[in-house]
């Protein structure tokens, strides 16, 4: 079977020039979107978004500063660069890049988050707008899944999706957005994860299968339905050796091994990773343009 590579990197672009637009529209009014990005110690993956983040602004015509700070911070340390953040008015949104190191309590330092700034929409208060189905601003990686589901024109209505990983920043999220009604949504929704009894035959029972695990080539290719889509999660830094870095990116799906048993796969990388910074972008322009009204 020949199997459709869904493109993330050239929806992201398209979605790109439609903010560029509306960042030089909001620029007119006098308004200059701004996004903060705390990066807190070095894990490679985040070290990565980050730079990828503060990039992306800049190419939009966008505010951008990024704050570096060594793994030894202190959380009140942390807490008190938020406060300045949520003060400071040329910053639209604050974003603090997960995970934190194991002695910074993740709940409180997403909770000192403006919930108006609060462009990862983590807050709690963000959270519960979107289940109930009124969103403030919805999360970037949910998002922009539920958009390259929407952009490469496959029916989520009514049919069994599958998501493998409860993460507070994707698996559960996404699997809120699969459900809501409206585009996008309206899909039967089953949550795996590491405690489900036989996975593999929950995952091949998937029409759309998303995976959020965070572990290279956990899906194989017995796990899946013939003409799944898949949406690939994942940021895994594997080496190798016969590479020029010696290292590369893959995702939480054997790609190979499953490639001509789907009907759409998202690549790694080039899948969802650019459509998680190009919702992020959105939510700053948002956040930003809510200044006005
Ligand atoms: N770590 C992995 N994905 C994300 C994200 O979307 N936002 C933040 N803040 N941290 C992450």
């Amino acid at each position: 079977m020949a199997c459709m590579l869904i493109d993330g990197k050239k929806i992201a672009g398209e979605i790109q020039e439609e903010l560029a637009q509306e960042v030089a529209a909001l620029k007119e009014k006098g308004v200059t979107p701004g996004l903060a990005v705390i990066l807190v110690g070095e894990d490679p993956a985040s070290q990565m978004y980050v730079q990828m983040k503060g990039r992306t602004c800049k190419k939009l015509g966008m505010h951008s500063e990024t704050i570096i700070l060594p793994d030894a911070t202190t959380e009140q340390e942390l807490l008190q660069r938020i406060d300045g953040l949520n003060a400071d008015p040329r910053i639209h949104g604050i974003l603090v890049q997960l995970p934190l190191p194991s002695h910074i309590r993740e709940d409180r330092v997403i909770e000192a988050i403006h919930p108006d700034k609060d462009v990862d929409a983590f807050h709690p208060y963000n959270v519960g707008r979107m289940f109930a189905g009124s969103p403030s601003f919805l999360p970037a990686t949910p998002a922009g899944i539920q958009q390259l589901l929407l952009r490469s024109g496959v029916e989520t209505a009514g049919k069994r999706a599958v998501v493998v990983g409860r993460s507070n920043i994707v698996g559960k999220p996404v699997a809120a957005l699969l459900m809501q009604k409206g585009p996008g949504g309206d899909a039967t929704v089953t949550l795996a994860h590491s405690r489900t009894r036989d996975l593999g035959q929950v995952t091949r029972e998937a029409e759309i299968l998303i995976v959020a695990v965070g572990k290279a080539n956990f899906i194989s290719r017995d796990m899946v339905r013939p003409g799944a889509v898949i949406i690939d999660a994942g940021t895994n830094k594997v080496d190798d050796p016969g590479s020029e870095k010696g290292y590369r990116w893959v995702g939480d799906v054997d790609f190979e091994a499953v490639k001509d048993v789907c009907a759409a796969i998202t690549p790694v990388p080039g899948g969802v990773g650019p459509m998680t910074i190009a919702m992020l972008m959105s939510n700053t322009l948002r956040a930003a343009e809510n200044t006005l009204a």
